[in-house]
């Protein structure tokens, strides 16, 4: 049997403050919202759940704040089975915080308050040298200040560990600094911020992840919503197709994405299946509310792979 993949996440963790609602306020406004949910979040935080849930071993590296958010959000990852050795509490500062937005069709709109996220720095991962230079895989997203994530990233290539980048959210950052990923990992939006080009159509898509290898990553994965995600390297692209489902909150789902992927990969599943996988990993947690929450556990995406996933292969 293939051994357990074994990841770390260097990145944030917030609390998540979502409000759902028919419709927003203008300036000056106040409309009433239809209901409101509180829960774990944050974009590194998240992607190492769906990798835990997924069945990884996983370490955390983050910066809480001194308050109640802090301390639950450690209780959290601990009730998970991650390694929070490396989650640090700054006191004096707030943990980060993120009021979400999202409309019936389950679009959101989020405003994330960084606080402990933007303290994790390059001498905190050097602090987890040890452990991190166990793992298979490193996942970064944009959360935590791009000091820590060009460092994480050298770390990765000197050790010789996968590294998977995802710059979210949108950003202006020193592309050369991220050259050594193994995994650079946008959206559309990051995309087009990061190249100017439209990300509208597939084949837009298949242009921009081209100015993407031009510029010197070796391999990208554009993420396509609804339109499932397009895998690119110096040998050409291939589009791998979503999975249709009815979304009712689309919150946290690049993050399970990025979680399972991971995953997949350091299990050894070929790339085009591992993408397919994750897309319905992240098509699955649309379907119910909440961020963490509504990731799947691996035995429940199984079941829905082995009807589901065949075409996709
Ligand atoms: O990707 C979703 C996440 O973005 C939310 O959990 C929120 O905390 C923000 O970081």
């Amino acid at each position: 049997m293939a051994s357990i993949p074994r990841i770390a996440v260097v990145g944030s963790a917030n609390t998540d403050l979502i409000t759902f609602s028919d419709a927003f306020p203008r300036a000056g406004e106040t409309l009433f919202g239809k209901s409101f949910d509180l829960g774990f979040g944050g974009k590194g935080a998240n992607q190492a759940i769906a990798a835990r849930l997924c069945g990884a071993e996983v370490l955390m590296v983050a910066k809480v704040g001194s308050d109640l958010f802090g301390e639950a959000t450690i209780k959290n990852f601990a009730s998970f089975g991650i390694d929070t050795t490396h989650v640090q509490v700054v006191q004096g500062t707030s943990t980060g915080v993120a009021p979400i937005f999202v409309e019936p069709n389950g679009q959101n709109r989020i405003i994330v308050v960084k606080g402990a996220n933007d303290r994790l720095l390059p001498a905190d991962v050097d602090a987890a040298a040890s452990k991190l230079s166990r793992v298979d895989t490193i996942i970064l997203q944009f959360e935590i200040p791009l000091d820590t994530i060009y460092h994480t990233v050298r770390f990765a290539r000197a050790h010789n560990i996968r590294c998977i980048v995802n710059p979210a959210p949108a950003l202006p950052a020193n592309l050369p600094d991220l050259l050594g990923a193994d995994y650079f990992i946008p959206n559309e939006t990051e995309a087009e911020l990061i190249t100017g080009r439209s990300v509208q159509t597939v084949e837009e898509a298949q242009a921009c992840a081209g100015t993407l290898l031009q510029k010197g990553f070796r391999r990208v994965v554009l993420t396509l919503g609804a339109r499932g995600a397009l895998i690119a390297d110096a040998s050409g692209s291939v589009h791998v197709l979503a999975f249709a489902v009815t979304a009712v909150d689309t919150t946290g789902a690049g993050d399970a994405f990025i979680g399972s992927l991971a995953v997949f990969l350091a299990e050894g599943v070929p790339e085009k299946e591992a993408v397919a996988r994750a897309n319905l990993y992240a098509a699955l947690s649309t379907t119910r509310i909440g961020t963490q929450k509504s990731f799947p556990k691996r035995a429940d995406f199984e079941a829905e792979w082995t009807q589901r996933g065949p075409q996709a292969r």
